[in-house]
């Protein structure tokens, strides 16, 4: 997948408007880091969030996981690089490097590392591949955390559900320009994919449906992973135009309208009370996969 490495992708629109993600996760993680702060004399020195882009959730760790004393973010990208880097570089424990997922035992010494973290790439990855390079970095007890969202919905409208799987899916639409078969993985929430059990230890693997979160019986409070944004109308338009698909599509149909405007167009047409300036709630579907390394 090589759009994001693309100087014509817009790293800055992702970073605008990509969601990121709640503070309920990081609180997740922190229950793991706590266990291998005891093991670690109370001290982390290195995470590893791969496959970072902007730095959505890189920044975010460092923000809440204040016991580490560097946090790097690493993705095959310059241009996605050269965003993060600029947004958040200047912060003392951040840095940012260009590399592939499976380069990363080139530069980090076996079981040098103290958590390891991928939001929103693992799909692109051969799995296998990533979770054993990441099993080797590891310390003994430190976590490994595969976390992503996939397709959104419009929380307050339930109607408009087919006409945004219309854009983002229709053979006439997007759907031929998503890279495969990473697209079809996210959508599962990697329900084929799972941590070895005699690797690591304490897992957990959740999937968490958009649609679900409608129901007044879904019981979110105990959901960490609830991945919503609110936002007008437009700025939603610009996020679906983030996608990798979008951007393939427009390469190959530079004269054409915008497809994303016109679904806009067609949204408005069907719920006459909004405009591209009305705010709503953006849900996606989200997954996780927590576990920590095990001693062989
Ligand atoms: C959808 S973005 C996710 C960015 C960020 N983690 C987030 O949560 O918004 C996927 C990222 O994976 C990166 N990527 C794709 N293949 C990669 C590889 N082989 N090694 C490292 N990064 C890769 C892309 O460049 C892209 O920045």
């Amino acid at each position: 997948m090589s759009q994001f490495s693309d100087s014509r992708y817009n790293a800055n629109n992702y970073n605008t408007y990509r969601p990121s993600y709640p503070e309920s996760f990081y609180e997740k993680l922190k229950e793991y880091e706590q266990t291998s702060l005891s093991l670690h004399d109370g001290r982390l020195k290195t995470l590893l969030d791969i496959g970072c882009g902007t730095g959505i959730a890189t920044y975010q760790l460092s923000k809440n996981l204040k016991d580490f004393d560097q946090l790097i973010g690493i993705d095959a990208s310059d241009t996605m690089i050269k965003t993060a880097t600029e947004a958040y570089g200047s912060i003392k424990s951040l840095s940012f490097e260009i590399s592939g997922y499976d380069k990363i035992d080139d530069k980090f010494a076996s079981e040098s590392i103290d958590m390891i973290t991928c939001f929103q790439a693992c799909h692109w990855f051969d799995f296998d591949k990533f979770v054993n390079v990441s099993w080797k970095l590891l310390k003994v007890d430190a976590p490994l955390a595969i976390v992503g969202y996939m397709d959104s919905v419009i929380l307050e409208y339930p109607e408009l559900d087919s006409l945004l799987h219309e854009l983002e899916y229709g053979q006439e639409n997007l759907g031929p320009y998503w890279d495969q078969p990473g697209r079809t993985i996210l959508r599962s929430g990697l329900a084929d994919f799972h941590l070895d059990e005699t690797k690591f230890t304490d897992i957990q693997e959740v999937i968490i449906d958009a649609k679900m979160l409608r129901s007044k019986y879904y019981d979110s409070d105990n959901n960490p992973l609830i991945v919503s944004k609110k936002m007008a109308l437009s700025d939603f338009a610009n996020y679906l135009r983030t996608s990798s698909s979008y951007f393939t599509w427009r390469q190959k149909h530079q004269d054409s309208e915008d497809l994303v405007q016109i679904y806009m167009n067609k949204i408005l047409e069907k719920i006459d009370s909004l405009k591209l300036s009305s705010e709503v709630t953006i849900v996606w579907g989200s997954y996780y996969k927590i576990g920590k390394k095990k001693q062989l």
